[in-house]
């Protein structure tokens, strides 16, 4: 029996079980990437909005080149990535470095905002359904919430916030493009309430998303930061940069905001994010692959809404919010048995679901699996 492996059971036996083994001088660098890459994902995950094309290939190789450094603290010299990072963030986006705060994934800003207005005990006044992580943790410190409806087009109803802060809010939450609705609010829109709202309380805009839409032109509300406004906003490189096991994301607001926000910060990132994310910034070729890719995904999912006659939101994001008049239960359910793990429920949106655009590969087998949930 001929027990050499051939190398396309090679790539295909590498691509079902993830085995490691060594490659050198099977196949090239290129190719090995590759393999990794098309590692099948069971169950096919297209519930958390992540980026299954990442990390790149160049910042694959920082991360390995950074591990003589894992022995060392990220946050002091000669060994301090992350103000490195903190100053190529700062430069990107004409600030001060002392107004840029990397932390472990958006997440962890979102929470030390959450600490840091919670509590106050006072109020944020946020949309809903949106992303909950500032609202929940200010909630374990008493704060309450001022929960507005989202508007007529699943978008932030900017009007009825405006009308509902009082001498008892602390702060304005948006998200913007929204999860889980993947709407963006009209710019001028949103620039002019930042303007004016800002006046009177903190705005916070959670940008996770706004690479999605960096090709339209729209504006990122770092430029009213940086005019001095009272505004704070969150960016992560979970999304189109694929790095969201690695938890790390930034704030962006003024000088004196940023020291009290770090004072709030539990553990911070580590070196190989750090490493991984001054090294994606860089990498523009995969940014744009990345930004393909999700186009391609997205046209795949509203042909796919529209064959089947059923409304959904065009998206800013990568995922689509789509009406599938159903429960939301019966929808993840049945998507379960098929090993596709689909959004989770929002409500009161309960017939609606969050579908990721994860690889071309994945959404072909939830297309067929939602054509075969209508026959059922
Ligand atoms: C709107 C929004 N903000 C923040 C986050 C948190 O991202 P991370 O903590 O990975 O930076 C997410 C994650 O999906 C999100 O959807």
């Amino acid at each position: 029996m001929n027990k050499q492996i051939s190398r396309r059971n090679l790539i295909k036996l590498l691509g079902i079980s993830g085995a490691s083994i060594p490659l050198t001088g099977l196949i090239n660098s290129k190719e090995i990437n590759l393999i990794k890459n098309s590692k099948e994902s069971i169950p096919i995950k297209l519930s958390s909005n992540e980026n299954p094309y990442g990390p790149s290939e160049k910042v694959r190789d920082a991360i390995v080149s950074a591990f003589d450094e894992v022995c060392r603290y990220p946050y002091s010299e000669p060994y301090n990535r992350i103000s490195q990072l903190e100053k190529k963030i700062a430069k990107r986006e004409g600030v001060d470095p002392g107004m840029v705060l990397v932390t472990g994934g958006s997440n962890e800003g979102l929470r030390a905002t959450g600490r840091l207005f919670g509590i106050e005990k006072k109020e944020i006044i946020a949309c809903k359904p949106t992303y909950l992580a500032l609202m929940t943790y200010a909630k374990e410190f008493d704060c309450k919430i001022n929960w507005v409806p989202l508007d007529k087009e699943l978008k932030y109803d900017l009007n009825e916030m405006k009308n509902r802060i009082s001498d008892k809010t602390s702060m304005i939450f948006i998200c913007n493009p929204n999860n889980p609705t993947g709407t963006i609010l009209d710019s001028n829109a949103l620039e002019n309430f930042c303007l004016n709202i800002s006046k009177k309380t903190c705005v916070f805009v959670d940008e996770a998303y706004y690479d999605y839409s960096i090709n339209d032109g729209y504006p990122t509300m770092t430029k009213l930061v940086r005019k001095g406004h009272n505004i704070i906003v969150s960016r992560t490189f979970s999304k189109v940069y694929g790095l969201a096991g690695l938890r790390i994301g930034y704030l962006i607001s003024n000088k004196e905001r940023i020291s009290q926000l770090k004072k709030c910060t539990m553990a911070g990132t580590n070196i190989l994010a750090s490493h991984a994310a001054i090294n994606a910034y860089d990498d523009i070729e995969f940014f744009n692959y990345s930004l393909n890719k999700n186009n391609q995904g997205l046209n795949f999912l509203y042909s796919l809404f529209e064959d089947l006659g059923l409304e959904y939101k065009k998206s800013y994001t990568n995922f689509v919010f789509f009406k599938s008049g159903h429960h939301i239960d019966k929808v993840q359910d049945f998507m379960k048995k098929k090993n596709i793990l689909v959004g989770r429920a929002f409500p009161p949106y309960f017939n609606w679901c969050r579908i990721s655009t994860g690889k071309m590969e994945d959404l072909e087998k939830f297309s067929i699996a939602l054509k075969d949930f209508y026959k059922t």
